[in-house]
């Protein structure tokens, strides 16, 4: 199937491949334009940055998008994600993005669709384009990923995010630690403490705690959570000197990561969200270049 679904597959060679892309496009040394297609997002879970900026990413290459709204679909109606991909492709779209609750819902697409099919995050296994805009980031500021020391702090045992990462980031040449409680980590990576990790680290990637997945879990309230794992208004003033603060947002201020830290000078988050266009938009472009 053409398009993203993992970054699993993908060479070191063309994750730089797209990083550069990406680059290209944001310093404004590359337009490209591909009017008359039309794309969709087919979001079944929630999002504010994924949903939008692919779309945003469309825009700025001509490509017209469409949101589908599952909530006043055929889906009520006992439509599965088959048909209702088969749809846009017999109603003459060039492409979709989804985001679903279930890990690989992408498998029971392959072969069906000669559409490019993007990952907008699959439950809590990928979540490819947001890996890549946090690498473009990254590479961004430190122009390089060999030696860097990142930590992923927090929900990893749920999240779409930390298990990508670490992958590719091991394989960039990356050290990747993880840091939180006992019911969060797993074997991801060597488990340190947040402030070894604030001593430490180039990257203090936090992560967003999942109460919608998990209510009550935690077995400590959230200022408990906060003080024990979480990047305090404290802890942000002992950040290594040139680290920098990632969250792939949306964010819990005062759980996970402090409102001074979120707004800290040494805090990427707002480059990690505009970033996700020119991710995006590389992405889409490779796709229809026959390149991805
Ligand atoms: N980071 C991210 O995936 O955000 P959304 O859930 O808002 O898309």
């Amino acid at each position: 199937m053409k398009g993203l679904l993992t970054l699993e597959n993908i060479g070191v060679n063309k994750v730089q491949e797209i990083i550069d892309l990406a680059l290209e496009f944001k310093k404004g040394k590359k337009s490209v334009r591909y009017p008359n297609l039309k794309m969709a997002t087919l979001f079944f879970e929630d999002s504010t940055r994924t949903n939008y900026s692919f779309q945003s990413a469309m825009l700025n290459l001509g490509i017209t998008p469409i949101s589908f709204n599952a909530k006043m679909s055929s889906v009520n109606k006992g439509e599965s994600l088959y048909d209702t991909v088969k749809t846009f492709e017999n109603i003459g779209f060039d492409g979709v993005v989804i985001r679903h609750p279930q890990n690989r819902y992408f498998d029971e697409l392959t072969g069906i669709t000669k559409m490019p099919v993007f990952n907008g995050g699959d439950g809590s296994g990928s979540h490819p384009t947001q890996t890549l805009l946090d690498l473009v980031t990254i590479y961004e500021e430190f122009g390089r990923f060999k030696g860097l020391k990142i930590c992923i702090i927090g929900d990893i045992a749920h999240s779409r995010v930390a298990h990508g990462n670490a992958e590719i980031m091991k394989r960039l040449g990356m050290e990747v630690f993880i840091s939180g409680p006992d019911f969060f980590v797993d074997d991801t990576a060597e488990v340190i403490s947040i402030d070894r990790a604030v001593a430490e680290m180039d990257i203090i990637m936090l992560l967003r705690v999942q109460f919608e997945r998990h209510k009550d879990a935690m077995g400590m309230n959230t200022n408990e959570y906060h003080q024990r794992y979480g990047l305090t208004k404290f802890r942000v003033e002992r950040l290594k000197e040139n680290a920098i603060i990632m969250h792939p947002a949306p964010f819990n201020r005062g759980v996970e990561i402090s409102s001074d830290a979120v707004e800290h000078k040494r805090s990427r988050i707002n480059e990690q969200m505009t970033n996700g266009v020119y991710a995006r938009m590389a992405v889409i472009s490779m796709t229809l270049e026959g390149k991805l």
